[in-house]
């Protein structure tokens, strides 16, 4: 055999190969999958531009040609129902659980279900304790560093009070235009989520704890929890507002959709918004950017929920083909936690042609 043709079967031979093992590949790859999905409460917000931001991976993913079916329940709140639906996709055979747990402190039976059927759980969004997540190997968790969001919250917050930086002897001046009265205080109220969600606790400890850190001089005037919920957060400012009124200098909220509740008190109220006092929210969610965008939120803290949607359709999908993570040691990586971000009125623009441009695909 000439050279010349040795190469050319040798390339034949080569290319044979390769194509055998791609279609190998893509055949494991191929199968069809089944993700489960419950989600705490499909109506909140932030959760559902998730869901949207999920629907999209999917999108994608069908585009190529993988047959991906899922099937989605709305937990409404209720850690008994949630327990239900769990059971019923395991019946229903599906390769993967992605769970938004009710009660963050009551996994253990959801755990033990899937453990029987050896399906693995990724929890989402809602944080579960460290001991809990460890109960087995075969459980994950997509979501975010809770204490960063309350640390950049704190950080737009004394950004605005803080006149100039440091004053005499070490000493802060407060911008006049926050500290109204003029008291050398900031009176501030604060809105927080769920009592005992991680976001709620972190957030309220670490936002409050910057400002302190930043030697802010602060009096809490009052707070409300309204459970991430708009329409709770605007009924409680209206009773925090009969009681204070323009005493009232800064608000913090644990995420914009109650900060837009509390927006939509001082509109009822009728306050000029020459007259309000900051509001600062978190999230970044598509309502929050446009009040940000308005100049009626102050401030926001992005809560990447499309990233992390990326991340939980990514992991459910590896796992869903029997393929276990590895992360950077080679090991199993069991928590994804996606950064947080500031968003002020001068880079809000960016976020929202972000989202514009996700939602059109
Ligand atoms: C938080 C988010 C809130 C709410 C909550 C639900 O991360 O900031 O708006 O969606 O999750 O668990
Ligand atoms: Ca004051």
């Amino acid at each position: 055999m000439k050279k010349k043709t040795r190469i050319l079967l040798f390339l034949f031979l080569a290319m044979l190969l390769f194509i055998s093992c791609r279609k190998k590949e893509e055949l494991r790859e191929k199968k069809k999958i089944k993700i489960g999905i419950s989600l705490y409460d499909s109506y909140d917000t932030f959760i559902s531009d998730y869901m949207k931001a999920f629907d999209g991976e999917v999108a994608e993913k069908r585009s190529k040609g993988y047959e991906v079916s899922v099937s989605r329940y709305n937990a409404a709140r209720s850690q008994a129902l949630q327990n239900e639906q769990v059971e019923e996709m395991l019946q229903n055979s599906c390769d993967v659980l992605c769970v938004n747990l009710v009660d963050r402190t009551a996994p253990s039976e959801i755990i033990d279900m899937a453990k029987k059927k050896n399906i693995p759980v990724i929890f989402f969004n809602r944080e579960l304790v460290e001991e809990d997540l460890s109960q087995w190997n075969r459980l994950y968790y997509v979501g975010a560093d809770a204490k960063q969001s309350g640390v950049l919250q704190g950080e737009l917050i004394a950004k605005d009070v803080l006149e100039d930086g440091e004053g005499e002897n070490g000493a802060v001046t407060l911008s006049p235009e926050v500290d109204k009265n003029q008291d050398g205080k900031i009176q501030y109220i604060i809105f927080e989520g769920e009592p005992g969600h991680q976001d709620a606790i972190m957030r309220t400890e670490y936002a409050t704890g910057t400002l302190m850190k930043e030697s802010i001089p602060l009096e809490r005037l009052g707070y409300g929890i309204a459970n991430w919920n708009r329409a709770e957060a605007q009924s409680k400012m209206m009773q925090l507002y009969s009681e204070f009124q323009d005493r009232i200098e800064l608000i913090i909220s644990n995420n914009d959709d109650m900060a837009l509740g509390v927006i939509d008190a001082y509109d009822k109220i009728a306050v000029s918004k020459d007259n309000r006092p900051l509001i600062y929210g978190i999230d970044g969610t598509k309502v929050g950017l446009r009040a940000v965008e308005q100049g009626n939120l102050r401030a926001t803290v992005y809560n990447d929920g499309r990233g992390q949607a990326k991340a939980l359709f990514q992991l459910a999908f590896q796992l869903a083909s029997g393929e276990e993570t590895k992360g950077e040691e080679g090991g199993i990586r069991k928590i994804i936690r996606l950064p947080y971000s500031k968003v002020t009125k001068e880079n809000c623009a960016e976020f929202l042609e972000e989202e514009e441009r996700d939602s059109k695909q």
